[in-house]
C-alpha cells in the first residue's frame, strides 16, 4: 500500500491572510500550492467577458468547464468587480462541482497544501491537516485596503469593508459547499498578528499535527 500524498486545507474568508500563509506552508514542506479562489475568479471573469451575469448558471457552468490554464494566469482577476462574480459563480452548484474533480486530481497527484473555502469540508474532508484562517472583518478590510493602496489603487475603507461583507455573507450562506470550519480543522485568528508571526503559528500546528498523524 503507498502513502496516500499529504494534503494540507487551508480555508477561511478574504483577506484574513491563509494565502500568504499557504503559500509559505507549500514552500516549507516541498509542497505544491494551489489557491483555489482562482478558479472561481477565472470562471467569473469568463462570464463578464461575454456580457453575462456571473449568476447566470448555464453561462457559469459553461465557462467552469471552457476554462484553461491561460485563465488561471490572466492579470484582470482582482478588483471589486472580480471579487464579487467570482463569489456569484461559487454560489451555483453546477459550477463547484465541475472544479471539484479537477481540484481532487491535483491534491491526489503529488499532495498539496490548497486554500479556499470549501477544502476541509467537501474537496478533501479526508485531509489530516485542515486550517481554518480568521481575522476580524475591520482588520480584514484594513489589509485589504493597504494592499490596494500599496498598488497604487485608490480605494475607500468602509466601501472595502462593506464589500468584504457582502462577500463574506454570500460564501457563507449559500446552500452548496458554504464556507465554514470542518469539524477538525484548527481555527487560527490572525486579528493581531503580523504575517510572520500567523505563518509562525501555522507552521507550528502544522507539525504538531504531521506528529501526532
Ligand atoms: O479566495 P478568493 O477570495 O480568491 O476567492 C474568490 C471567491 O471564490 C470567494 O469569494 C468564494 C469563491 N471560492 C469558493 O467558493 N470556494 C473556494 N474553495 C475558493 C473560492
Amino acid at each position: 500500500m503507498s502513502a496516500r500524498p499529504l494534503v494540507i486545507a487551508v480555508d477561511g474568508p478574504a483577506a484574513a491572510g491563509k494565502g500568504t500563509l499557504a503559500r509559505r506552508l507549500a514552500a516549507e514542506l516541498g509542497l505544491p500550492y494551489l489557491d483555489t479562489g482562482l478558479l472561481y475568479r477565472a470562471t467569473g471573469r469568463r462570464v463578464l467577458d461575454r456580457g453575462l451575469d456571473p449568476r447566470d448558471a448555464i453561462a457559469a457552468e459553461a465557462e467552469a468547464r471552457a476554462m484553461t490554464a491561460a485563465d488561471l494566469a490572466r492579470t484582470d482577476l482582482r478588483g471589486p468587480a472580480a471579487d464579487m462574480a467570482a463569489s456569484a459563480v461559487a454560489a451555483i452548484p453546477a459550477v463547484r462541482a465541475a472544479l471539484l474533480d479537477w481540484q481532487r486530481e491535483f491534491g491526489r497527484r503529488h499532495g498539496a497544501v490548497m486554500d479556499g473555502r470549501d477544502i476541509g469540508t467537501v474537496v478533501f474532508p479526508e485531509a489530516p491537516i485542515k486550517l481554518f484562517v480568521t481575522a476580524a472583518t475591520g482588520e480584514r478590510a484594513r489589509r485589504r485596503w493597504a494592499e490596494l493602496h500599496a498598488r497604487g489603487v485608490a480605494a475607500d475603507l468602509d466601501q472595502v469593508e462593506a464589500e468584504l461583507r457582502a462577500r463574506d455573507a454570500q460564501d457563507a450562506g449559500r446552500s452548496t459547499a458554504p464556507m465554514k470550519p470542518a469539524e477538525d480543522a484548527v481555527l487560527l485568528d490572525t486579528t493581531d498578528l503580523d504575517a510572520e508571526a500567523a505563518y509562525a503559528a501555522a507552521l507550528l500546528l502544522v507539525r504538531t499535527r504531521m506528529a501526532a498523524a
